[in-house]
């Protein structure tokens, strides 16, 4: 039994829509919408304006958000000080955190410090950070988080390179006998859904491209993505 948001054939593609890109101003109406259509789990870009020049929500957004669903909160740090929120956010409850390999001076004391709260640990990966940066760190991580737009903005265009690091990523993982969900953050598009699925992706953060797509509905949005999901597991070797 495939778990609500996944299409039905296993293995288990999980969609986390990204919050930033909702509707804030009805933020709740458009959450009930996306759990209507089968979501339980919502992405969070938590950004400080310092690691990236951006900061659309903040920890009071997810803190009101907490009480309103059970969905599992999936948090994306973008920010220098990332133990200063793990701990911040751990406190209000989230299931997963990943902070980015690029402003984790102590990785893998961050690592362990989410863990240590009971919350899965993930490693953010800028487009042209490799794989092998997680070299030493694979005993900590409960998933690793591969940027396919540099991070900061929503509306990005996909960097080409990034479908090829998925595919080496999962290699990489393989190589090791580290069987890691990977979950893809920018432009998971329609068109691009199928490539990053067949290349290795697990968990897909849809946003601008895909489920908050103007021209559709939010139900429309994530149907059209579930059959571009299973397009991509038919071209998996
Ligand atoms: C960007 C964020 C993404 C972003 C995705 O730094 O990590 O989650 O919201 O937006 P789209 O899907 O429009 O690229
Ligand atoms: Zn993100």
């Amino acid at each position: 039994m495939s778990t609500p948001n996944t299409v039905s054939s296993e293995p288990s593609i999980r969609i986390a829509p990204s919050v930033m890109c909702a509707d804030l101003c009805n933020l709740e109406t458009d959450i009930r919408e996306l759990e209507a259509a089968g979501i339980n789990m919502l992405h969070f870009d938590l950004m400080d304006a310092h690691f990236v020049p951006n900061m659309p929500i903040g920890l009071a957004l997810i803190q009101q958000l907490r009480a309103k669903t059970d969905s599992t909160f999936d948090i994306h740090l973008m920010v220098e000080d990332n133990d200063f929120f793990v701990d911040a956010v751990a406190e209000i409850g989230v299931q997963q955190i990943a902070v980015h390999v690029e402003s984790a001076t102590h990785l893998d004391r961050t690592l362990s410090l989410i863990q240590a709260h009971g919350i899965k640990a993930g490693a953010a990966l800028n487009p042209a950070t490799p794989f092998s940066a997680l070299a030493y760190v694979l005993e900590r991580l409960d998933f690793v988080l591969v940027m396919t737009v540099n991070p900061g903005f929503a509306g990005q265009k996909l960097v080409p390179a990034t479908l090829r690091k998925i595919a080496e990523g999962r290699a990489f993982l393989n190589e090791r006998g580290v069987d890691l969900p990977i979950e893809v953050d920018g432009n998971v598009s329609f068109e691009n859904i199928p490539k990053m699925v067949s290349a290795g992706a697990d968990i897909l953060v849809g946003g601008t491209s895909s489920v908050f797509q103007k021209s559709g509905s939010r139900l429309e949005n994530i149907q059209q993505a579930q059959k571009a999901i299973a397009l991509g597991l038919a071209e998996r070797d």
